[in-house]
């Protein structure tokens, strides 16, 4: 059985108006990422019997299946091609080469000889996986060495190593907060920070995105109610759906005005921002003073796994109270080896950041001149804000159409009638595919009236 987003009739009431064949989208689009909604709403709108835990599945295939016959099931498409800058990737029954728009391989690391190299010399030597976690007999002299590196280049006495950046930038919340703690997020915060929060026991508050003002009187009710507890504040070095960078210098002083510590995750900002490419808190020189520093592997480093970096006490709290450390296996060697590789090229070849750099500012540039409304310009990816969530779908089809791949960011990943296109760069993008794109954004831009108004 499948099931639309459609509502169902009622009896004795004036018959709803039937949602467009749009809104049906995008409702359907909100149902394939937020599993309450499926559940508490979808669900109960149709009277699924939920006594089965696997109603839910039923229901949720048949909106994938659905979204799939429409040819907009972008999500999880295998690529066929080495990532890149274009790729082979199968559409509308055909295979096609897409310029991508939607990767965070910023730098092109993950392709790199260099680091394929020493995966390869690491992988004759000590094989694949690490066989157990950090805490248990998964730690070698590689990771140690790795950890050290980290540490010394983000500018704190201690690292550690998690599986992944989402376990890395989740861990603070939970390790260090009860309930008698706050926790202060950023609007505009990634799932994983949400997860930390959230999962941690503490009391949540979220404050306007980048907004010092409001971080102060968030700050401000929270050491009102009371004086005695922990307050954490975490927020992005950089935000690539917004496209903007954190006002830390103004965050890391409310913090310490308040008696907060500071989290920020450097995702989206190592390997773009700061001289060496360490990231938002490099930039601002402001590494030894933020409280913890975050990272992934997987966006600029083009590998997998994450980190945190701070005082000696806070690692070695965090080494053995995470759950993500204790009870999950450390990253294989020959990641370590990729990790480590691809840090000293980020650090000292500057040209992959320029080239970066270069791209971003070129797509910027060309899109504003045809119209496209830009949120901020100071990430790897350029976001274009669409704002009418009922047009997002078939722009992303008519996009595909034309050879460039980029996710349609729509509800709940961002606020209502928010909907952008974070159109995401890398160092090796070829300006006439950029040309390629600006001009098409022009033309589409026009067809479904979404360019800036004429001033
Ligand atoms: C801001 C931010 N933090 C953390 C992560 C998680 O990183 P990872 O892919 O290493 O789990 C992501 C990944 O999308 C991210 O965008």
């Amino acid at each position: 059985m499948t099931h639309t987003a459609t509502p169902p009739a009622t009896d004795g009431q004036e018959p709803k108006q039937q949602p467009s064949f749009e809104e049906q989208l995008s409702a359907q689009a909100i149902l394939i990422s937020d599993r309450d909604y499926l559940v508490n709403q979808h669900c109960a709108q149709l009277g699924v019997d939920q006594s089965d835990v696997f109603a839910k599945t039923r229901v949720y295939s048949g909106v994938i299946d659905s979204l799939r016959q429409h040819g907009i099931m972008q999500y999880g498409v295998p690529i066929e091609s080495p990532p890149g800058p274009t790729v082979t990737m199968e559409f509308f029954g055909e295979k096609r080469t897409m310029i991508m728009l939607a990767s965070n391989d910023y730098l092109n690391l993950s392709t790199d000889p260099r680091v394929h190299e020493a995966i390869q010399r690491c992988l004759k030597d000590y094989g694949v996986g690490a066989g157990s976690s950090r805490v248990g007999t998964g730690y070698s002299y590689m990771h140690r060495l790795l950890e050290e590196k980290l540490a010394h280049s983000f500018g704190k006495e201690a690292a550690l190593l998690f599986p992944t950046g989402f376990d890395a930038i989740a861990a603070p919340a939970r390790c260090l907060l009860t309930k008698d703690d706050r926790v202060l997020i950023d609007s505009s915060s990634h799932a994983c920070i949400l997860e930390g929060a959230q999962s941690c026991g503490a009391t949540v508050r979220v404050f306007a995105h980048n907004s010092p003002d409001r971080l102060e009187s968030t700050l401000q009710r929270a050491r009102n109610k009371d004086p005695r507890s922990g307050i954490l504040v975490i927020v992005e070095g950089a935000y690539s759906m917004d496209g903007d960078v954190a006002r830390l210098p103004e965050i890391l002083k409310l913090c310490r005005q308040y008696g907060a510590r500071l989290l920020v995750d450097e995702a989206h900002s190592i390997g773009v921002h700061g001289d060496k490419g360490h990231g938002v808190c490099e930039k601002f020189g402001l590494s030894s003073e933020v409280d913890i520093i975050g990272g992934t592997f997987s966006k600029s480093l083009g590998a997998t796994g994450g980190f945190l970096a701070a005082d000696k006490d806070v690692i070695t709290y965090f080494n053995y109270i995470s759950k993500k450390i204790i009870f999950s296996a450390a990253l294989p060697p020959l990641l370590i080896a990729g990790v480590s590789a691809a840090l000293d090229i980020m650090e000292n070849d500057s040209s992959l950041r320029e080239r970066l750099w270069d791209n971003v500012r070129y797509l910027a540039n060309g899109l504003r001149q045809v119209g496209a409304r830009l949120m901020g310009t100071e990430t790897a990816s350029v976001p274009v804000l669409i704002a009418n969530d009922s047009i997002m779908f078939r722009f992303t089809q008519d996009l595909i159409r034309e050879g460039i791949f980029t996710f349609p960011a729509v509800y709940p990943t961002v606020p209502k009638n928010k909907s952008v296109f974070r159109l995401a760069l890398q160092s090796r993008h070829e300006k006439q595919d950029l040309d390629h794109v600006i001009e098409v954004f022009d033309r589409l831009l026009g067809k479904y009236g979404a360019k800036a108004p004429a001033n």
